[in-house]
């Protein structure tokens, strides 16, 4: 058994799983820079939007991911700010017009592959603890950590629920739960790296976990901590 610190921690998990909070607080922790992928295929969505470019023209989004000069600046444990050519973007990645459309750019393959590529590049830098849906099983196959944190759509749905009411969202649960059931589909079929857990990636399930418990059961896997149910 390991007792040295992880220096590559992948987290994967569908919507509302909590992996992004989750990890960021791990990062914090542990000293690790922090990325969050998602923020990625956002940035890109944002700007496919706002150029009205067609979501359905791979090609277009594709010249577009290429040409496009991101930066994500930030300290472990906050939410890094992302900079598009030389513009901050970070307040615009969570509209609804985003939301609606993030699953369809993410499912584009050289969008995928470009992305991919700067998210190799980060972790090339060294300690990090990066989240997102395939960093198991590709982008950090490598990796000495991987967890796949997953829960029940129902508690998912609930815990985006109560976000959105807090920040002011009029918005029903059944609505939210049946556009996670929509993105769950999504990202979980499309061709090119589906979510699934890497085979070798620890699964935790969090529905009766609060964040905190969350992230000390993290902290344990990642310090090398023997864990219940270990030989
Ligand atoms: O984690 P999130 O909700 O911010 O992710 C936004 C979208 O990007 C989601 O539809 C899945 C996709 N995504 C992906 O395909 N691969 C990643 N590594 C991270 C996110």
């Amino acid at each position: 058994m390991s007792t040295g610190v992880a220096t590559f921690i992948a987290i994967d998990g569908p919507v509302g799983s909590g992996k992004t909070a989750a990890g960021r607080m791990l990062a914090a922790r542990l000293g690790h820079m922090f990325l969050d992928t998602g923020v990625m295929y956002r940035a890109i969505t944002y700007l496919a939007l706002q150029k009205n470019l067609s979501l359905g023209d791979a090609q277009v989004l594709t010249q577009l991911a290429s040409k496009v000069q991101m930066e994500l600046v930030g300290d472990p444990g906050e939410e890094c700010r992302v900079i598009v050519n030389a513009g901050d973007v970070t307040h615009n990645l969570r509209s609804p017009e985003v939301e609606r459309s993030v699953s369809a750019v993410s499912a584009v393959p050289g969008v995928r592959k470009v992305l991919v590529r700067l998210q190799q590049e980060a972790a090339a830098k060294g300690q990090i603890v990066m989240v997102g849906r395939d960093i198991g099983t590709v982008v950090m196959s490598g990796a000495g950590l991987k967890i796949y944190l997953d829960a029940s759509v129902e508690v998912r749905a609930r815990r985006r629920h109560d976000q959105l009411l807090e920040s002011g969202a009029e918005i029903a649960y059944e609505t939210v739960l049946k556009d996670l059931r929509r993105r769950d589909e999504l990202d979980s079929t499309r061709d090119v790296a589906p979510l699934k857990p890497a085979g070798d990636a620890v699964i935790l399930t969090t529905d009766d976990l609060g964040l905190e418990g969350v992230v000390d059961r993290l902290e344990s896997l990642a310090r090398g901590v023997p864990q219940k149910g270990d030989n």
